[in-house]
């Protein structure tokens, strides 16, 4: 298990002005922001991103919501954690907010199953996958050694 996960901060979520709250959850959770870009999701980015829920009945709400307004995208590491991924789905709580447990991100900024604030990678693997989607090698940056 890796120490990085990938996370997508979505349009509710920014254009609620919660960019700020979120990134402070994440870093209190101690998580360390590595990589960090806002940007727009065109249609054929988001059906490339989300490809594995294709012809899932959620499909269309899920890329019409994430093409509606700018996201944030960044990658994460916790140092000395057993399971980033994990543990940082946990941190943002169940996909359905009325499931989510107190004090998740989901808890607080989530309204409902496709309006649900944040992403966040379910494995290691789609964690490198999903990162790279958003950046170069070069934008992914040890951050605790940028003093
Ligand atoms: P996310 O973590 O971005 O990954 C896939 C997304 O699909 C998920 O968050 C939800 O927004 C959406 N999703 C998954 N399951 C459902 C569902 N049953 N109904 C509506 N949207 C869903």
């Amino acid at each position: 298990m890796g120490q990085r996960t990938f996370t997508i901060i979505k349009p509710d979520s920014v254009g609620g002005n919660h960019i700020g709250e979120i990134l402070t959850m994440i870093e209190k959770a101690g998580f360390r922001i590595i990589a960090l870009k806002m940007t727009y999701l065109s249609r054929s980015d988001a059906e490339k991103f989300y490809y594995v829920h294709k012809g899932r009945p959620f499909f269309r709400n899920l890329y019409l919501f994430m093409t509606s307004g700018p996201i944030v995208a960044a990658v994460l590491e916790k140092e000395g954690a057993q399971d980033a991924v994990a543990e940082f789905r946990e941190l943002i709580g169940k996909t359905n907010p009325e499931l989510a447990a107190e004090g998740t991100i989901r808890k607080k900024f989530a309204a409902s199953k496709t309006r649900n604030a944040i992403h966040a990678s379910d494995s290691d693997e789609n964690a490198a996958w999903e990162a790279a989607f958003f950046f170069p090698d070069k934008e992914i940056i040890d951050t605790k050694y940028a003093l």
